[in-house]
């Protein structure tokens, strides 16, 4: 019940993200500054509406073990992007194994086979769900208006 609730809820906060994109791209939610600088290096920055402030908190707290990299950032840089994320983060949905957008509830629903051909994954062009920019051609921005989606071949 509780799991059902939270899944709607986090897709009404997505859903409400993307309707903002609809209106011609204008309403597209900012980043902060030093987190589009620091946290774009490997893939894009993600979105603090991607994941539960439970899993940012995580993922702010072992950079210097990143899923294999090191993200270490500066104690005060670390300190101003964690704060911002805990701040415009919202705690909805069941927290994602291994604190990954691309394994939560709302991604492998979007992204599963009725939508993304298995194949699709393997391609040169994309490798890694983690590379959203593949197919959402603006996804740095913060667009991932469904209808500019182009799966590369
Ligand atoms: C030195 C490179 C590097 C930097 C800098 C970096 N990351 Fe990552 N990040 C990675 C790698 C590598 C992965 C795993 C990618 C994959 O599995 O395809 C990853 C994955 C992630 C994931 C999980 C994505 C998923 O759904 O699988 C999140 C969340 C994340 N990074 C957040 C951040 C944040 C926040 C910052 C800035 C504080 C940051 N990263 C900076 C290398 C980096
Ligand atoms: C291989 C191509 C591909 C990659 C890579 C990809 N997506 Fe998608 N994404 C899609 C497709 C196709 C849909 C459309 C599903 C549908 O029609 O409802 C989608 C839908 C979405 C939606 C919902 C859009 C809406 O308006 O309903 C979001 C949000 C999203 N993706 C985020 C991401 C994020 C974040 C990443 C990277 C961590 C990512 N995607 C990586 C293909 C991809």
């Amino acid at each position: 019940m509780t799991f059902f609730k939270s899944f709607t809820l986090s897709l009404a906060l997505l859903g409400s993200g993307t309707l903002a994109l609809a209106d011609g791209g204008g309403n597209l939610p900012s980043l902060h500054p030093k987190m589009e600088q620091e946290c774009s290096a490997c893939h894009i920055a993600f979105r603090p509406n991607f994941l539960p402030t439970s899993s940012w908190k995580q993922v702010m707290d072992s950079l210097d073990q990143h899923y294999g990299a090191d993200a270490s950032l500066a104690p005060a840089d670390q300190k101003e992007i964690t704060d911002w994320i805990i701040a415009t983060s919202k705690e909805h949905g069941e927290a994602p194994p291994e604190n990954r957008i691309t394994k939560s509830f709302w991604f492998t629903r979007k992204h599963g086979t009725n939508h993304v051909k298995a194949d699709v994954w393997q391609r040169a062009a994309v490798k890694s769900k983690t590379n959203c920019q593949a197919c959402h051609a603006d996804a740095a921005r913060g667009d991932f208006n469904e209808h500019k989606i182009r799966i590369p071949r």
